[in-house]
Formats: C-alpha cells, structure tokens, sequence
C-alpha cells in the first residue's frame, strides 16, 4: 500500500512537471502552417529524398496528356520562340554562356527558373541572358539593344527608378571623394543620416551594415543579449535574408535549432508567443502581407496553377496589432524587417503604414541609394551593445565596410530627396493608382478569357494563375518575348518603380495581354475539364515516386 501510494506521489509530481511541457509543445506543433513549409525540418527531409528526373522531347510538350494535335501547337510555338531568342538575344546569350560556367550563382538561378522536370529543355532553348548594357527611366537594354520594360525592380532596391540612383551614387560619390574610401572615421554625411533615419524610424539609436542579412543577424543578436532568451519566432514563407538561423528550411544544410516557424496571422501563434519563456524576438516581413504564409512564388515551384496571393490591408494591420499586443506583454522584441518594403509603401515604410510600430526597424535595398547598405533602427535598450555593471559581457558586432563612406553619401542623397515635394508626391494615392492599375489588368485579361490575374501590395504584384495548367511557367518566356524584364523568379514577383507613368504602365500592360494570347494561341494553357489543381499534384508525386524506386518509364 505504502509502495502504491509512493508511486502515486511520483507520478503526480512527474506530471505536474511534464504536463506543461507537454501543453506548450502541442500548442506549438498547432501553431504551425500545416504544410511542409510550416515544418522546415520535415521539409529539408522531404527535400533530400525528391529524385532528379525531366522528361523527353515528347514528354515536354504533353506532360498533361495533351492531344497530340496540341502538343504539336505548342512545339511550334516552342521552336518559334526559340528561333527569336537565338537572332535577337545572340549577343547576351553568348556572353551569359562563356560566364556561366565560372558563375555559381548564375548556374543556380539558369537551373531553377522553371520546374526542373522541364529545366534543361529550357535552358537549351530559351536561356535567359544575363548581362545588361544600360537603363533609363523605367527601361534596361541589353547588349543586342533591345529594350525592355524593367519589371525586375532590382530585388527591390529600385522604388524611384534607375535614374534616381545614379544620380544618388554620382552626387553621393562628389560629395564623399575628399574623405574617398577611408574606413573607421565617418564622413560627416553620416550625422544627417542618422538624424533622418531616427525621424523616420521613430527609433532613437541606429547601426549601419553592409546588407539586410547582416541586419537581421544584428537585429536578433541584439534581442537575443537583451531578453536572455535563445528563440527567434519567424512566420512561415518569411524571407529575412539567408543567414541560417532565419533560413531554417530548404536551403541550409543544418537545422536552426533556435528557429520558430510559426504560422503568420494565426491565433495559434499569438497563444505561443504569449507562453513559452524562450523567445527574443519576433520578426516580421510585411511583404508577406500579399501571401501569408506562401514562400517566394518563384516560377520554377510552379508545378500547377496553386499560387495564391491577396492583400487584406485592414487584417494584416489587426494581425500586426495583436501581434504588438502580445509582445509587449511578454517582452519580446517586435522587429519589422522593411529591408524590402521599407520606403515602398509609404515614407514611413511600414510602420506608417500599418500604424503599428516596432521595437527594432531593419531596412536595406533602397536605402543605400543604389549602394548595399544593412540597417538596424531601434529602442536605446535594445541597441545597447554592452552593459554597464558587466564589462565583459558584450554583444559584438563589427564590419569591415560599414558606414563606407561611398554608400553613406549616396545614402545621404536618398535620403535628402525623400524630403523634396517631387518625391512625396509620388506617395499621393500611391495604393489607389496601382490597385486601378492591377484591376484594369486584370479586367481586361477576364474580358478575353485568358487565365490568369494580378495580385499586387502597392507596386509588388504577383502573377496568379486561374485555371488548372502544367505549363504556366512559359508565360515568362513569352512576356521576355514582348519586350518586359523579370528578374529570375519569373512571374511570381513583377516591381514596379513608382516612376512608371500611366503611358508606361499602359505599354506594360498590353504587352502582358500580348505575351499571355500568344501563349494561348500556342496551346499551352489546353484544358479537357478533367485537369486539376490536385490531379497535377498526385501525378507529379507518383513520377518522383517512380524514379525514386527504379520505376519510371520514358517521363
Ligand atoms: C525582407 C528581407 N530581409 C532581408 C533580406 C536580405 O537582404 P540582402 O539581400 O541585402 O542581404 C531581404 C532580401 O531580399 C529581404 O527581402
């Protein structure tokens, strides 16, 4: 009886300390997306185990069973395609094929432009150059002189157009030459830098880094030395840059133990945030406000036509308010990352726009005024790179190149015409002007019934696909075709500067109408009624499966 009653008092005392535990870990598995995006580590696993295997010349043009009268449509169009690119693209494919060979980057982003089942089909006939020989206004040439609409938006760094910049690193670098490159000491631009950049942050202490990863790692360092506390939370699809402990999934070769994937705009991750005792710091990417909880929407995952994207202004600004709500209460650092949004959507980037503010402010791209720049913007207490009572116990954070004087002068520019009226004109009805923009786009693609609309936030617009299809990534190729630039994602990200006038922004869009019948007219976007979402998907996981055991034949 003794002994019964003993075992009784351990296992009520082992529960009581394992049942929260418990608790906290359920809650934390159901706060994740469920998909494996939303489980990085099931992800990376997944990843690992997916064969490499592409389909024939037959199989390329009929990977959806198409007819053959269709699949002949589209080898035609294929050819023909293939023929313009080689006479007027021969000079920059030329040199893009004697460089990528030395060029690890650009191996990579010629091989994941499209579904890799169909990659190197592609790349031998539709290779994307990868040289540019001038820009003006909202346009690029390449070295055969062709000139194309610039809807790459150089990964965002360009919200006022290529001009704007060069005239920020001209007048930046007139400005600087004196000092010339000289590290260590700041050039005096610096103290009207910081001055703006307290205005404009609303935060009173600022460090400057050499890109926006750099500011996100100094960011969550800083939280990290502050709280004591080891976790950093991101939302699920979030880029902040590619240092590992904020690229927990796919992509890095060990896994960020210290990394919380949680699903964005969730109760489930409010209820984590305000119980476990192990996080710093919550950081936020307001970009995903166009597709919450999506990854990048990258052409080469474009298996079939399940992109979504959709902005709700008045949700995501009720997420980021309880989001403050909770951290607050709990301590943790709110860190909005504008490294791609800051200064795009509003002057105020988007703490001003959301009317949320943050604990710590990370911005980049644009910044620099068309230099690399890093910055984090924050609270005096979490700034603070040492404490007082012990001076041992510091949170170091250096960097060669920091505050370069070139970059702080182009910076300086940058920042002194974000003041004048020409600039702050460009942010009056800015959302107003590109959401007519997206819905006349998008009316005129529904009134022709060609199968495809725009998402956008502001200038950021993302392509979405309407109808059941294998073949949506071509698109891109087509759209080249028509004269518009896209940076290697394809159409998952098209950016526009807010320079585009309505003229331009014309001239873009009865392009897009151009590129999207010819693809049309080729026979690409075929439907039989029976082709599905989920049908495509089942297929393609039965052929991974099959040539993951030996069982593929001929696709
Ligand atoms: C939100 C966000 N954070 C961080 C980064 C990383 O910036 P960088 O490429 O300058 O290192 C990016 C880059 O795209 C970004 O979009």
């Amino acid at each position: 009886m003794d002994l019964l009653l003993s075992l009784y008092a351990v296992g009520a005392f082992v529960s009581a300390a394992t049942l929260p535990k418990l608790k906290m870990r359920v809650e934390l598995s159901r706060a994740k997306q469920r998909s494996l995006l939303g489980h990085v580590r099931l992800a990376r696993r997944v990843a690992a185990l997916i064969p490499h295997y592409e389909y024939d010349e037959i199989h390329f043009f009929r990977s959806d069973d198409a007819p053959e009268e269709i699949a002949e449509r589209r080898r035609d169009g294929f050819m023909r395609l293939a023929a313009i690119y080689r006479e007027r693209y021969a000079a920059t494919l030329q040199m893009t094929a004697e460089v990528e060979p030395a060029i690890s980057d650009l191996q990579f982003t010629s091989a994941y432009r499209v579904p890799f089942q169909y990659s190197r089909f592609v790349r031998r006939h539709l290779a994307a150059g990868a040289f540019a020989a001038s820009s003006e206004g909202v346009t690029l040439t390449d070295l055969d002189g062709n000139c194309y609409y610039d809807l790459t938006g150089s990964y965002g760094v360009n919200v006022f157009g290529n001009d704007f910049y060069k005239e920020c690193i001209e007048r930046g670098s007139a400005r600087v030459r004196d000092l010339g490159p000289v590290l260590g000491a700041y050039h005096p631009v610096v103290a009207y830098n910081v001055g703006r950049l307290r205005e404009i942050s609303g935060l009173p202490e600022v460090s400057f880094h050499m890109s926006g990863t750099e500011a996100v790692m100094q960011a969550v360092r800083l939280a990290r030395y502050h709280t004591g506390r080891s976790h950093v939370v991101r939302f699920c699809g979030a880029y902040h840059g590619w240092w590992g402990d904020v690229q927990p999934g796919i992509g890095n070769p060990v896994p960020a133990r210290e990394t919380y994937t949680l699903k964005d705009c969730d109760p489930r991750a409010l209820r984590v945030l305000a119980t476990r005792r192990d996080i710093a710091c919550v950081l936020v990417n307001p970009l995903q406000a166009l597709h919450p909880n999506a990854g990048a929407p990258g052409d080469s995952s474009l298996v079939h036509s399940g992109r979504r994207a959709a902005f709700d202004r008045e949700a995501y600004t009720a997420w980021l308010r309880d989001l403050r709500a909770v951290c607050t209460a709990r301590g943790i650092a709110l860190i909005f990352d504008e490294v791609f949004m800051g200064f795009r959507l509003a002057l105020g980037g988007a703490q001003q726009y959301f009317s949320v503010h943050a604990d710590m402010v990370t911005y980049g791209k644009t910044l620099g005024g068309g230099l690399p720049v890093g910055v984090v913007c924050g609270r005096r207490d979490l700034m603070k790179r040492f404490r007082d009572d012990r001076p041992a116990d510091i949170c170091f954070a250096r960097g060669t190149f920091n505050a370069h004087p070139y970059v702080m002068g182009a910076m300086h520019e940058f920042l002194r015409r974000l003041e004048t009226p020409e600039v702050q004109a460009l942010y009056t009805e800015l959302d107003n002007v590109w959401d007519r923009r997206a819905s006349d786009l998008n009316e005129r693609l529904a009134a022709e019934h060609l199968p495809l609309h725009f998402a956008n936030l502001s200038t950021v617009w993302t392509t979405c696909y309407t109808q059941a299809s294998r073949y949506n990534w071509m698109l891109q190729y087509y759209l080249r075709a028509e004269g518009l630039a896209l940076s290697w994602v394809g159409t998952g990200r098209l950016i526009f500067s807010l320079n585009y006038t309505e003229a331009d922004f014309v001239a873009v869009a009865d392009r897009i109408l151009a590129a999207a019948r010819a693809m049309q007219r080729d026979g690409w976007w075929w439907q039989d009624g029976a082709l599905s979402d989920k049908a495509i998907g089942r297929r393609v996981l039965r052929e991974m499966i099959a040539h993951r055991f030996g069982r593929a034949s001929g696709r």
